[in-house]
């Protein structure tokens, strides 16, 4: 099983080009089964979006892959269409989730398999069923899958999600891209990525209005033109080199973003002392020496992400006082944190909440990967320690993070996979 070796405590210069988002291109990916013709670029080559092409290709879509250009053509004749995700494929990736929408809406049946708990948390699915039974759908669940049909089409109708979810809140549009009539989503998720879904459903027909967290949508089932789209940045990946940079950043330039999508996440270490300048499409962050405290709550967008938190939580460790995570969206996301105090973290929890104390200095050891956010944590922690980290299982952080230690390397730091 491989490994990553770090050598910390070398401040990191250069520049990091951001790729494109993974959570942007699984679903666009998905909405795919619904286009003749697409043509994405920008793409993130990170093992997710392989998944999802192995899922794609079983369902019968064409797909062509030029890793050189980051782009992906994918061709659906609607030949020899099988309407089957089987566990196999959904079972490491819980996006296989989102061809459950785009299968039902074109083909009208598609059996699915419950992508099940992980490690963060149980992560049910009963906000994509509750979307789809509104439109219409007849869904049973029999030895570990979803069964679904709608044997006349879904028809568009209102539905009011009970909390905010980026998936269902995915695969309800992708279904009514495809339903007959106006569809009307209330409270949804209103994430980058969803809006980069939206930005593609338009491109194949669809007529679609945004207002706060809600979303209406005329669909169009089929069309026949060929669609290019440009995947959006990551903001994940961009915040998780930003935080790198307040760590231990002599000068890191990040490239490739738009700072504006990142703006409540760059007020929250600017508040913390770090020092960024944005400008239109990067932004440059030179560590502060005095890192203060802060109180952050995870919240759905336009909110601190989940997906920053363990990152954010490492910066911590090197702020003065006391500071506080609460974890909202997630159940289970404190993994990490077992991990950091075998670097030298002083770390609590209790109920929601991460109690950090500062200022600690983290010191090298053998530690374990247990998620892709809490993985590249522990990289950052990495980065900062004394002596030598080595993370175990870092399969996790291939499923999201692209070029890492490449990446890591054009700005100096000392990492190295065994
Ligand atoms: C997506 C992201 C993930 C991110 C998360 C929250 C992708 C591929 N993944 O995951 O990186 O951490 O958004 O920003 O884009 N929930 C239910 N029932 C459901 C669906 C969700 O109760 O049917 C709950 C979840 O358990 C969680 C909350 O809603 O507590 C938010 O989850 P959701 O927004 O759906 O996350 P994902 O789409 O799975």
């Amino acid at each position: 099983m491989q490994k990553l070796l770090i050598k910390g405590n070398r401040e990191l210069t250069g520049t990091i080009s951001i790729s494109g988002s993974k959570n942007a291109t699984l679903p666009i990916l998905a909405a795919s089964i619904l286009a003749f013709k697409a043509k994405l670029k920008n793409v993130p080559f990170v093992k997710d979006i392989f998944t999802m092409l192995d899922l794609l290709k079983f369902i019968g879509i064409k797909i062509k892959i030029n890793s050189k250009n980051k782009t992906i053509e994918l061709i659906n004749s609607n030949k020899n269409i099988n309407t089957l995700a089987p566990y196999k494929l959904v079972r490491t990736m819980r996006a296989g989730i989102l061809v459950l929408g785009p299968l039902l809406t074109k083909y009208r049946k598609a059996k699915v398999s419950l992508p099940g708990g992980c490690a963060i948390g149980t992560r049910p699915v009963d906000l994509h069923l509750f979307a789809l039974k509104k439109l219409g759908a007849k869904i049973k669940i029999k030895d570990g899958y979803i069964i679904a049909e709608a044997k006349k089409g879904l028809i568009g109708t209102s539905i009011r999600f009970p909390s905010n979810s980026v998936g269902a809140t995915e695969n309800a549009l992708i279904a009514a891209h495809g339903a007959k009539g106006k569809t009307i989503l209330y409270n949804c998720a209103i994430e980058p990525e969803i809006l980069d879904l939206i930005s593609y459903l338009k491109k194949l027909g669809s007529k679609i209005k945004i207002s706060g967290r809600k979303i209406s949508i005329i669909g169009k089932n089929i069309s026949f033109k060929k669609i290019n789209h440009k995947i959006i940045f990551d903001r994940i990946e961009a915040g998780t080199y930003i935080i790198a940079g307040a760590l231990i950043g002599k000068k890191i330039k990040i490239n490739k973003v738009v700072p504006k999508i990142l703006k409540y996440e760059i007020n929250v270490l600017k508040k913390m002392g770090a020092k960024i300048i944005s400008s239109k499409n990067s932004v440059t962050i030179i560590k502060s020496n005095n890192i203060k405290r802060a109180t952050v709550s995870t919240k759905p967008y336009p909110g601190f992400p989940t997906d920053l938190q363990a990152q954010l939580m490492v910066l911590m460790t090197q702020a003065k006082g006391l500071s506080k995570i609460k974890e909202n969206i997630f159940e289970n996301r404190f993994m990490h944190v077992p991990e950091l105090k075998r670097m030298g973290a002083k770390i609590e929890i209790k109920n929601k909440t991460a109690y950090i104390y500062g200022l600690t200095k983290l010191t090298g050891a053998e530690v374990m990967a247990t998620d892709l956010r809490a993985s590249v944590s522990l990289v950052l922690a990495g980065l900062i320690a004394d002596k030598r980290t080595i993370i175990n299982r870092i399969y996790h952080l291939d499923r999201g993070y692209e070029f890492l230690e490449r990446k890591l390397k054009k700005c100096k730091a000392s990492v190295k996979r065994t």
